[in-house]
């Protein structure tokens, strides 16, 4: 029987220099899609598949990532003393419970591998996820879920480890780490190879790893020798490759959309496809965008 997926990673200590001038005051994960910055909608898929701790590997400038996930006593007593009952409730129902955050410094950007590597006192000896938050995922459809309970119940059939993919077009395939097809069960299959950014021509599939994982603690030791890979960086393709020669590794074909918010044009995407999604604002948006485009 496989363990309970408890813990999740967030790996939120880059730089977001494609964001820049934004980012210079403001860390990339605040930035809002619609009502809510983007490390919150990718905690909330966290949450709903399961996950009770949330550990915030942040660096130098993100100490506004920890006010977003603690109480505003004044903002709170505020709203309830003016009767702004419904605005209060929303904020205490994304409140995590006290006890239920950790937030580790990764001192020095040093890739991504680095930052998972930085979490591990906090994780210890079980199978853990990491949620990229740049990345952000919609259910197709409610009952579907969103990403990472896709993978959690790959993780409850499969064990071992698991890592969320998705297609690109095959003359993308060099920007991303990429995995090779081996057994197929269709939404999920066995991985038999991967690598990170390969060279344009030589990737063994189209399939892009998209930035959830489930990991088992052994990615640990491994991760602590630093090998430097792609970019100069600690990649954490390459710390999944040295644990795949003893461990499974099964890859998920995500039911549902992924917006890389990293990415100017992905971040832009996400915020018509989540305002589109919104009750309260879909018809008027829907009127604005006609009137942008002219149609
Ligand atoms: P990216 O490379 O996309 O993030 O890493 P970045 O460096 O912030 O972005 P750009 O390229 O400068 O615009 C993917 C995720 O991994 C985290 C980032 O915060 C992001 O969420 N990361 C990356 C770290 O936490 N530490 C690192 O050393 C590198």
């Amino acid at each position: 029987m496989t363990k309970r997926i408890r813990k999740a990673v967030f790996p939120v200590a880059g730089l977001g220099t494609r964001f820049l001038p934004a980012t210079k005051s403001i860390p990339k994960e605040m930035l809002t899609i619609v009502d809510r910055p983007v490390l919150q909608h990718v905690v909330e898929e966290a949450r709903e598949a399961g996950i009770e701790h949330f550990v915030f590997v942040t660096g130098r400038n993100k100490a506004v990532i920890e006010d977003h996930f603690d109480m505003a006593y004044e903002l709170e007593d505020t709203l309830q003393k003016r009767g702004k009952t419904k605005e209060y409730e929303a904020l205490m129902a994304q409140l995590p419970a006290a006890g239920a955050t950790s937030f580790t410094r990764q001192q020095a950007p040093l890739g991504l591998g680095h930052a998972v590597w930085c979490a591990r006192d906090i994780v210890g000896d079980e199978p853990f996820a990491v949620l990229l938050p740049d990345m952000v995922t919609m259910a197709r459809e409610a009952k579907s879920g969103r990403c990472l309970a896709q993978c959690v119940a790959a993780y409850e059939k499969h064990g071992g480890n698991i890592i969320a993919v998705e297609e690109v077009k095959p003359e993308e395939t060099h920007q991303y780490g990429i995995v090779s097809v081996g057994k197929d069960h269709g939404a999920t299959f066995e991985i038999t190879g991967m690598v990170e950014k390969p060279p344009k021509g030589t990737a063994p599939s189209n399939l892009m790893i998209s930035g959830r994982y489930i990991l088992e603690p052994e990615i640990f030791p491994i991760l602590e020798k630093g090998e430097k890979g792609a970019g100069g960086e600690i990649q954490l393709t390459d710390g999944m490759k040295g644990l795949a020669k003893s461990q499974s590794f099964h890859g998920v074909r995500f039911d549902g959309r992924t917006y890389d918010c990293g990415m100017k044009l992905g971040f832009l995407a996400a915020n018509v496809a989540f305002a589109l999604a919104n009750g309260d604002i879909a018809e008027p948006f829907k009127a604005e965008l006609k009137k942008i485009m002219g149609a």
